[in-house]
């Protein structure tokens, strides 16, 4: 389990998250929706480690994370995706794919230079567990396309593979959805739903409920830096405080709307 406790995020002045509690269990899916600016990604950076809280504290499987920096965490089982996909656009679709996997490649750098077989070996699983990647998020027609070819909806659902890539028991979403058309979001919503299945817990930050509705078992509603409610999706939907909070921003921002 992924366990927030009370954490605070102040930059300078900016009170960005204040006091929250979240859990995040192996084989669910749970959501944090809020309107911009409500400490979304604060949230998602406090737990992956790209941002230290000011006060309280991050545990990951009972060890407590709150000093450890993202890259540890990541070999703790924490992927993440970045709600501005940090891919190399220059890099085939295959590429970006086979990167998610080289941290839990065995063999050493000799081995590697001067091709034992033992590295070849691991270079046909790794290009066997690509290609099923691949063929799994629909990319297999894409293979050989460079990131820069493809529309940003595509090359969320690259980065959500690479991710997936490292095995890992949680995966960490921001916003996977923006710029997805329909069926892309589709795809995702049963990717997302089957790595859950298969054990991973899942922290969707989404801006559309339409969304998070279909695919989560447990919403954090987030305003201003602090849990406004809580509970299951169908239950937060409901809640006027949650419905105010929505209808007070933007057509644009407006997520809650079912059409
Ligand atoms: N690195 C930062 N430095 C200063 N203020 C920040 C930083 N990151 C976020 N904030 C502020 O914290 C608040 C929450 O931002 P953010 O977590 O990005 O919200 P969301 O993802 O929900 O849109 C906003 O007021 C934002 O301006
Ligand atoms: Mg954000």
């Amino acid at each position: 389990m992924i366990d927030v406790r009370s954490a605070t995020v102040q930059f300078g002045g900016v009170t960005a998250l204040k006091e929250v509690d979240l859990a995040v269990d192996r084989g669910r899916v749970c959501a944090v929706i809020g309107p911009n600016g409500s400490g979304k990604t604060t949230l998602f950076n406090t737990i992956s480690g790209f941002v230290s809280p000011t006060a309280g504290s991050v545990l990951v499987d009972g060890r407590d994370v709150t000093r450890v920096a993202a890259d540890g965490r990541a070999r703790l089982g924490l992927a993440r995706t970045f709600q501005t996909p940090r891919v190399d656009v220059e890099a085939t679709v295959r590429e970006t794919v086979l990167c998610g996997f080289l941290p839990s490649t065995r063999s050493g750098l000799l081995a590697a230079l001067i091709r034992t077989p033992r590295v070849q070996r691991e270079e046909r699983r790794l290009a066997t567990e690509v290609d099923e990647l691949l063929e799994r998020f629909g990319l297999e027609g894409h293979a050989g396309h460079r990131l820069s070819e493809l529309p940003m909806g595509l090359v969320r659902i690259v980065d959500v593979a690479r991710a997936m890539a490292m095995r890992p028991k949680y995966l960490l979403l921001d916003e996977p959805a923006a710029g997805l058309t329909t069926d892309e979001q589709q795809l995702l919503v049963s990717e997302i739903r089957r790595v859950a299945g298969e054990g991973v817990g899942v922290l969707l930050v989404e801006h559309n409920f339409v969304l998070v509705q279909d695919v989560s078992e447990h919403v954090v509603v987030l305003e201003r830096g602090a849990v406004l409610a809580e509970g299951a999706p169908g239950v937060v939907a409901e809640d006027p405080r949650v419905v105010d909070v929505y209808l007070g921003v933007t057509d644009e921002d407006s997520a809650l709307e079912t059409t």
